[in-house]
């Protein structure tokens, strides 16, 4: 694993963005695998930014995103769906149909996670992939004790992530209990893997991940796995 340290979060979503941008320039059919949450929207600002002065081009550009809760609508404000229209499709010249993301209102689910992993076994693996890093230790929403060989799945959320995650809701009920998510094998398959993690709130999830241990009950341990892994951390979650 190579390990970037940054001075804070400003730095570290000006790195990522600069490997998405070298990604999306160095491919003529770039694919990526993206992420939701509190960390990487710095780097889709920096992405938009980049789009909007004429540098970065996204028409030949494929995404697939992680992971969506179930039973939240696409329009719904706290919807995956709806945060990377906000953070990035709108914004930018991506075609819709080549943008993915799980759909969590399908009426079978179990079809629908079949469906994505035929997605990404026909148009992927993603070239890059940007990752979370979840307190408890999860990527995408692979909670600790999921299955290192698994495909995209059904997930019950957490207490830990709901808890987590309740901040971006009106209240703590309002978080869904499951979503889908790719698999850790699914994302494993990518050709490189951009580790994104900020804040102290992160510190004792990387020092973990740094032990190096394979350990299901700390998913992210599975990165050991993987040849290409870049952690990009600022200081404070790298426990200054
Ligand atoms: P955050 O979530 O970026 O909102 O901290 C990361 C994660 O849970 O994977």
């Amino acid at each position: 694993m190579d390990i970037v340290i940054v001075k804070n979060y400003i730095e570290m979503s000006k790195y990522a963005a600069g490997l998405v941008g070298d990604c999306i320039r160095e491919n003529d059919q770039p694919v990526l695998g993206l992420a939701t949450g509190g960390t990487p929207v710095g780097m889709y600002q920096l992405l938009v930014r980049q789009y909007r002065a004429g540098l970065l081009s996204f028409k030949n550009v494929r995404t697939f995103n992680l992971d969506e809760y179930i039973g939240l609508d696409p329009a719904h404000s706290k919807s995956y769906h709806r945060y990377m229209q906000e953070h990035l499709f709108s914004h930018v010249d991506i075609p819709r149909d080549q943008t993915f993301i799980p759909d969590g209102m399908a009426g079978n689910l179990q079809k629908e996670c079949r469906h994505y992993e035929k997605l990404l076994k026909k148009f992927g693996p993603p070239d890059l992939q940007i990752l979370g890093i979840g307190e408890n230790g999860h990527i995408g929403f692979n909670e600790p004790g999921s299955d290192f060989d698994g495909p995209t799945h059904v997930i019950r959320l957490a207490d830990s992530t709901r808890e987590a995650n309740a901040r971006y809701f009106q209240s703590p009920d309002e978080v869904p209990s499951h979503a889908i998510t790719m698999g850790v094998k699914s994302i494993l398959r990518s050709k490189k893997i951009v580790l994104l993690a900020s804040g102290e709130r992160k510190a004792a999830a990387v020092k973990r991940l740094l032990e190096g241990k394979p350990d299901p009950d700390f998913p992210a341990s599975a990165l050991s796995h993987h040849q290409h892994v870049i952690l990009i951390a600022d200081k404070k979650a790298f426990g200054e």
